[in-house]
């Protein structure tokens, strides 16, 4: 991220689901997150504008997917998993959903029956000052349930922060780590991970999301990306960090976790977006997995 700046990849992922929202017919719309325009800067909120044109703004999501190919599918398809995935945790009794590199996530405020759970929405101190000013502009002053953990995951400890910020440790807890892993060092995930499992009871889930790693290293061919790289780069969000599907179990089993289930984004966008996710090109690279806390991981 570009020193003292909000991070920009967490303004496209508000621009896709902002455009997602505002989708016409909307029985098509996948979901809908009434706040994620709010987040937009003017380049963004010209994109949006754009889209809402009617008959020719469905030529911004076809010139998206050109320059960025699987980008803006990959995220509406898993913010829609996710989306059933921390249902099923809140059904099943979670008390507490903590929010790792929340970015612009609106889950909080979205999701029905969260509000009766603590939230906390942790991220870099400037992405979440821009998250909160905007919020405290839309709705007047920010929601009581939900407590902002300002952190770098590179050089912070989560532990110390949560257990400031009053995270319960005897609370069944469903923990989200969406589009954040790849962007930090081997050695922040493994001390992320090994804090979560030792500072929850067994039973607590997270879901996250992450890269192949033949991707990182340049093992694996996963066709076009397109501008992908280079935007990166100008944005100062480049991935670092990346898992082999294949060593995924043994790797979470290491830190206190077992697997439950691990999708890429070709099942996820087959999922939710039907015969048309399955021809969508682009981002195949890309999973999202929920791994749950074993019985004595602390
Ligand atoms: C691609 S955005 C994802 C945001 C959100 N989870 C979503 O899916 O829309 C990446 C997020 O990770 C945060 N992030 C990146 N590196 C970080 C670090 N070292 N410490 C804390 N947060 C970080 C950024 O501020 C940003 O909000």
């Amino acid at each position: 991220m570009k020193p003292g700046e909000a991070s920009q990849t967490a303004e496209f992922n508000a621009l896709f689901r902002a455009m997602e929202s505002a989708r016409h017919p909307r029985r098509k719309r996948l979901f809908e997150d009434p706040l994620a325009p709010y987040f937009l800067g003017a380049r963004a909120r010209k994109f949006l504008r754009l889209s809402r044109v009617p008959l020719l703004g469905h030529l911004v999501p076809y010139y998206i997917d050109r320059k960025w190919p699987g980008v803006r599918p990959s995220s509406l398809g898993r913010t829609c998993w996710i989306d059933e995935q921390l249902g099923d945790s809140l059904r099943n009794g979670a008390k507490q959903v903590v929010i790792l590199g929340a970015g612009y996530d609106c889950r909080a405020y979205r999701i029905p029956g969260i509000n009766q759970t603590r939230v906390f929405e942790l991220d870099h101190p400037s992405t979440l000052a821009a998250k909160k000013d905007h919020l405290t502009r839309k709705l007047g002053k920010l929601p009581e349930h939900v407590t902002y953990v300002p952190i770098d995951f590179d050089l912070q400890d989560i532990t110390t922060e949560l257990k400031l910020a009053g995270f319960d440790q005897a609370a069944l807890t469903f923990f989200i780590w969406e589009g954040v892993m790849h962007y930090l060092t081997a050695e922040a995930v493994d001390a992320t991970l090994r804090a979560i499992s030792a500072l929850t009871i067994p039973g607590s889930r997270l879901v996250f999301t992450y890269v192949h790693r033949g991707l990182i290293d340049g093992t694996v061919h996963f066709g076009k990306l397109g501008d992908v790289p280079s935007t990166l780069q100008d944005v100062g969000e480049t991935w670092k960090f990346g898992l082999y599907p294949e060593k995924l179990a043994r790797y979470l089993a290491e830190r206190g976790f077992s697997l439950v289930v691990d999708v890429n984004s070709l099942e996820y966008r087959a999922m939710y977006m039907g015969p048309s996710g399955r021809h969508m090109k682009g981002f195949e690279f890309y999973h999202a997995a929920v791994a749950e806390v074993r019985k004595g991981a602390a």
